[in-house]
């Protein structure tokens, strides 16, 4: 099936991501939340974005009209009917994902392909509530998604062959560089980068080393643009820990056990930099590091 537009489920930060990707790419986007306010935000922040990128001079005014014309918007899944391809870039809730995909699947033709951008749920599980899991795909896309350039593309059990080769092209037009892994907690990114995190935090607690030189350690000795506590700030605490928390379950492996420090830090409400503390503090007051 010739993928010559895409729809969209959210419009939040990885929605309103993935459609300005589209769009600046010359692909037609529809992109459908909730409500209108919800819509609203999403066109801002890729209004924004667009201008930062003009900023630099990597695109130019009349690029930037062209995208924002490319994006049509919804506030029902009916919006999306005769789309070849859906990404499904909802809030991280399998209940809610489910309900979604059930309706797309009634929805949308039968050769479209459902993709699904979710962090942490299984693609075999999501596809098995559609009457077509061998044309239901993992499409996770990588934060802020206009400059990041992996897509891990994630085949549930059930994925076909055409689906996936369908999602890989239809990444590559987008100039990113797609990496296929099999349907397991975490994909490959998630899967070492947290529990690395999470070892940062045993080497922290059983004082090894101060903050500051640990992530200088794996800035200069690995190469790493950003130290593991400072990243664990950024993505948020409670975000580990909860990732952490589906590896511990799903594995049954204590190698995946969070460290007790992470759980304290996470119980006092220090969460990072939304919180404006965490291993480091991004405001007055007190946290393990200044
Ligand atoms: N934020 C990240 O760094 C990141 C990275 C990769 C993947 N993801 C995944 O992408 C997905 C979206 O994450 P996000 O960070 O963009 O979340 P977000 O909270 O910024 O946006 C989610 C959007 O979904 C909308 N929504 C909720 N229910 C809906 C429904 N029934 N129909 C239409 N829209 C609905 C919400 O109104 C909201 O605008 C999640 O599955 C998340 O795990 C997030």
């Amino acid at each position: 099936m010739d993928i010559d537009s895409i729809g969209i489920v959210g419009a939040g930060t990885m929605g309103s991501g993935i459609a300005q990707a589209c769009a600046v790419k010359g692909l037609p986007v529809v992109m459908v939340d909730i409500n209108q306010q919800a819509i609203d935000r999403g066109l801002a922040a890729i209004g924004a974005s667009l201008e930062r990128l003009i900023k630099k001079q990597t695109l130019s005014g009349a690029e930037k009209s062209a995208a924002l014309a490319r994006i049509t918007t919804g506030i029902e899944l009916s919006a999306l009917a005769g789309a070849p391809l859906v990404i499904e870039a909802a809030t991280e809730n399998e209940a809610l994902k489910i309900g979604i995909l059930k309706q797309l699947d009634a929805l949308l033709p039968g050769a479209a392909i459902i993709a699904t951008n979710t962090s942490s749920i299984s693609i075999t599980r999501l596809a098995a509530a559609t009457r077509r899991p061998d044309r239901v795909i993992g499409v996770h896309f990588f934060n802020p998604v206009p400059m990041m350039a992996l897509v891990e593309l994630i085949r549930g059990l059930v994925t076909s062959d055409a689906t996936h080769e369908t999602a890989k092209a239809f990444t590559e037009r987008l100039g990113k560089t797609p990496i296929t892994v099999k349907n397991a907690p975490g994909f490959v990114v998630n899967r070492i980068l947290v529990p690395m995190i999470n070892e940062a935090f045993y080497v922290l607690a059983e004082g090894v080393a101060s903050p500051a030189d640990i992530d200088a350690g794996m800035k200069l000795g690995c190469n790493h643009p950003i130290g593991p506590l400072a990243l664990g700030d950024m993505i948020g605490l409670d975000v580990c820990l909860a990732v952490l928390e589906v590896y511990y379950a799903e594995f049954e492996d204590s190698k995946y056990r969070a460290c007790p420090l992470l759980k304290e830090m996470v119980a006092a409400g220090w969460l990072g930099r939304k919180t404006g503390r965490g291993v480091y503090s991004y405001q007055a007051g007190p946290a393990l590091a200044p």
